[in-house]
């Protein structure tokens, strides 16, 4: 299935992903993104707050899918997938990682956060996906190192890594749609941390319990 992507940018935004909830629930279509260079009220997972100043990449799409529950089992994968691809092209030489579901680190500091949501109702539902990636700065986490990509000797401006977030989601989503979970499970682990809860080395390789579903 194609997401005809429309990205729109605004200056200040209390949370991308409630804005684009917000635009959800009043019908808004499949590939509406949304973008804002300065957040003043984000959300990371389990009710943190996500410290987003300008320069950093703000952003969140809506998808309507007609298999929800199966996309919903599989998204935190597509969407590491994706953000690590787009995050090495600017960052060709540093070892990113992908940690447990979807967090990008390097050297084992936090590089960009996902929020996956979702709701509506059975005929009408929708999943908003929520990326934050530090680009210029890296707020503090309490109990987590972070970093960003300035840091790591990188430039990246958050409309052109949004666009390239997107472009590469269309690209994971449609070798899931076309060859099962198998490729994306492979691809995730050949990316993944060592250090990921359920994640062991044997015989050199990485092994991770993830169902052919894509559950653990
Ligand atoms: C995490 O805690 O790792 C998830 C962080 C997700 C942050 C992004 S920034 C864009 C979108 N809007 C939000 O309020 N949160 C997400």
């Amino acid at each position: 299935m194609s997401f005809p992507w429309s990205l729109t940018c605004y200056d200040t935004l209390g949370s991308t992903s409630d804005f684009c909830k917000l635009q959800a629930e009043n019908g808004a279509s499949n590939g509406t993104a949304v973008l804002a260079f300065r957040q003043s009220a984000g959300r990371g997972t389990r009710g943190r707050v996500w410290a987003a100043p300008e320069g950093n990449l703000s952003f969140s799409f809506l998808c309507r899918y007609p298999r929800r529950d199966a996309l919903m089992q599989v998204l935190p994968f597509i969407i590491a997938l994706s953000a690590h691809e787009a995050l090495t092209c600017v960052l060709p030489d540093a070892p990113l990682r992908l940690k447990w579901p979807n967090d990008i680190i390097c050297h084992d500091a936090k590089l960009c956060g996902v929020l996956i949501e979702s709701g509506g109702s059975a005929e009408d539902a929708w999943i908003v996906v929520g990326i934050g990636a530090n680009l210029q700065s890296a707020p503090v986490i309490e109990g987590r190192k972070t970093v960003s990509v300035a840091a790591l000797g990188g430039v990246a401006a958050p409309e052109p890594l949004a666009r390239s977030i997107l472009d590469q989601f269309s690209l994971w989503l449609s070798r899931w749609e076309r060859g099962g979970f198998e490729p994306i499970r492979t691809a995730w682990l050949d990316r993944a941390h060592a250090r990921v809860p359920g994640l062991r080395f044997r015989g050199g390789r990485t092994i991770l319990r993830v169902s052919s579903q894509g559950s653990i």
